[in-house]
C-alpha cells in the first residue's frame, strides 16, 4: 500500500471539505456542515498555517484522508485537530499512519506531549482505538462526554 501525505495545495479547493463530509456522514448536520466549512476555508486561507499543518492522505495518488494538528503550544503541546479515513479505506491502517505522521512531526519539532480529544460516543470508537494504538491513553473524561488523551513525546 503506497500512501503519501500531501499538502491541500496540491489538492482542488475543497478536497478537505470532501473527506471530512464522506468520514462524517452519519453524524452529519448543518452545525457540523459549517464547522467543516470553516476549517476547509482556513486550509486555504491561511495555508502557510493552518494549511501547513494539514495533509491529504493519499493512496495510489488518490486522496482518501487528511489530518491536521496544532503546534501553536510547542514545545510542551502539540494537538491533533481534525483527521479522517473515507468509509471506503477505513480498518487498513491509514488512520493509524495518519496519527503516527503527526507525532513524528511533533518529536521533529521538539513537542513533548500530544494531546487529542475525541467523544464517548459509539461513532468515535474507531477514533479512540486508532489513539490508543498509538499509544495515548485517556488522560481526563469531561462532563460533555468527551474523553481527552495525551501521549508523552519524551
Ligand atoms: C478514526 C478513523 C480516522 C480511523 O481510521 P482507519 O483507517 O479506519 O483506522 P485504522 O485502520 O488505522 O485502525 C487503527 C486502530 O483502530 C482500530 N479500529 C478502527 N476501526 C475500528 C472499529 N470500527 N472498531 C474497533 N476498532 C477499530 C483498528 O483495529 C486499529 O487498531 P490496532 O492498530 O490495534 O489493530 C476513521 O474511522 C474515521 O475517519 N472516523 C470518522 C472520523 C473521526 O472519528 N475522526 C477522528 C475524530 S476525533
Amino acid at each position: 500500500m503506497h500512501l503519501r501525505f500531501t499538502s491541500p495545495g496540491e489538492h482542488e479547493p475543497g478536497t478537505v471539505f470532501s473527506l471530512l463530509k464522506q468520514a462524517w456522514a452519519p453524524l452529519w448536520n448543518s452545525v457540523l456542515e459549517e464547522k467543516i466549512r470553516q476549517f476547509d476555508r482556513e486550509v486555504t486561507e491561511h495555508a502557510a498555517t493552518v494549511g501547513a499543518c494539514t495533509f491529504i492522505t493519499c493512496l495510489d495518488e488518490k486522496p482518501v484522508g487528511m489530518a491536521s494538528y496544532d503546534p501553536r503550544q510547542k514545545p510542551e503541546i502539540g494537538i491533533i485537530g481534525w483527521n479522517c479515513v473515507v468509509p471506503r479505506h477505513q480498518r487498513r491502517g491509514i488512520g493509524k499512519r495518519q496519527i503516527q505522521e503527526i507525532i513524528r512531526i511533533f518529536r521533529e519539532n521538539g513537542i513533548r506531549k500530544a494531546c487529542v480529544t475525541t467523544t464517548d460516543e459509539d461513532f468515535f470508537v474507531p477514533a479512540q482505538r486508532t489513539y490508543e494504538s498509538c499509544g495515548f491513553a485517556a488522560a481526563r473524561r469531561t462532563e460533555d462526554t468527551n474523553i481527552e488523551y495525551e501521549l508523552e513525546l519524551v
